[in-house]
């Protein structure tokens, strides 16, 4: 299925070939690369494989099955960048990690989202499907996450992300340079929030559309650093080190769970 990459063939961006990534069918996909080391070291025994641009790579083990952690950067280019080489190599199920800013008021501080779906407020996505083509998860993948969440008693919601491809206007911010935010964006939080979406983050909408688009599954967790309903601001590290605490143990544990099944 699609045109893979020959074994040991190291494709341009990402610095990896299937042979490195020792054939691993899953990739967890954080944001930042300085993110990637203590995430593969959660699962595991892991290994640094690749550095090249945003995509820091290492490889790690669960229930014998290799697993990829590589970073993406931020916004949607270069998560479609990347899911193109990842999937040339051989990636079929890929997890984004991340954060994001809530936009409920039921939704904390250091709680973790499972998008399910996600608002088309990228660019990187309409060149893979129309606009009219929906965001949307893998219910499998989406279901491990869910159920591991509650397995390792994690707080969760699960519902709507809205994908921006800018941290200031298409997340109506106005603590920016200039403060403004085009009309068309302005009363957008309030628009979204009435409609029931739960977060704000940069890189969902095109991991979901490119997925789909490849035939290949996708799902999305993040912790909550910001509180929209209250602030603009990203809240402080001891927030992130909960967020993050949080959303590595749902995936761990979906990953556990999910290669012992032989998924
Ligand atoms: N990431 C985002 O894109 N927005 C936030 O508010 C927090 C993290």
């Amino acid at each position: 299925m699609g045109n893979l990459a020959d074994i040991n063939e190291v494709l341009y961006h990402t610095g990896l070939s299937a042979a490195i990534i020792e054939k691993a069918e899953y990739a967890i996909l954080p944001g930042d690369p300085g993110r990637v080391e203590v995430l593969a070291k959660a699962f595991g025994e892991a290994k640094f494989i690749a550095s090249h641009r945003e995509y820091t790579s290492w490889l790690t083990h669960i229930n014998g099955k290799a697993i990829l952690v590589c970073s993406t950067g931020m916004g949607g280019p270069s998560v479609s960048i990347g899911m193109e080489e990842f999937a040339r190599i051989g990636i079929k199920k890929f997890i984004r990690v991340g954060t994001t800013g809530s936009i409920q008021e039921n939704i904390k501080l250091g709680e973790v989202i499972i998008n399910n779906a996600a608002v088309r407020l990228d660019g990187a996505s309409r060149h893979y499907a129309p606009i009219e083509f929906p965001a949307v998860a893998s219910l499998e993948l989406t279901n491990a996450l869910v159920a591991a969440a509650r397995e390792v008693d994690v707080p969760y919601h699960v519902g709507i992300s809205v994908s921006s491809d800018t941290f200031w206007p298409g997340q109506e911010r106005y603590d920016s340079f200039t403060g403004y935010v085009p009309r068309a964006l302005q009363g957008s939080l309030k628009e979204w929030q009435a409609l029931g979406a739960c977060n704000y983050e940069m890189e969902t909408a095109t991991l979901f559309v490119v997925a789909q688009s490849m035939g290949l599954a996708a799902a999305s967790i993040c912790g909550v650093v910001a509180k929209r309903t209250q602030s603009e601001h990203v809240a402080s590290s001891d927030i992130y080190q909960l967020a993050s605490e949080r959303f590595i143990s749902v995936v761990k544990r979906a990953l556990l769970n999910m290669t012992k099944e032989g998924k």
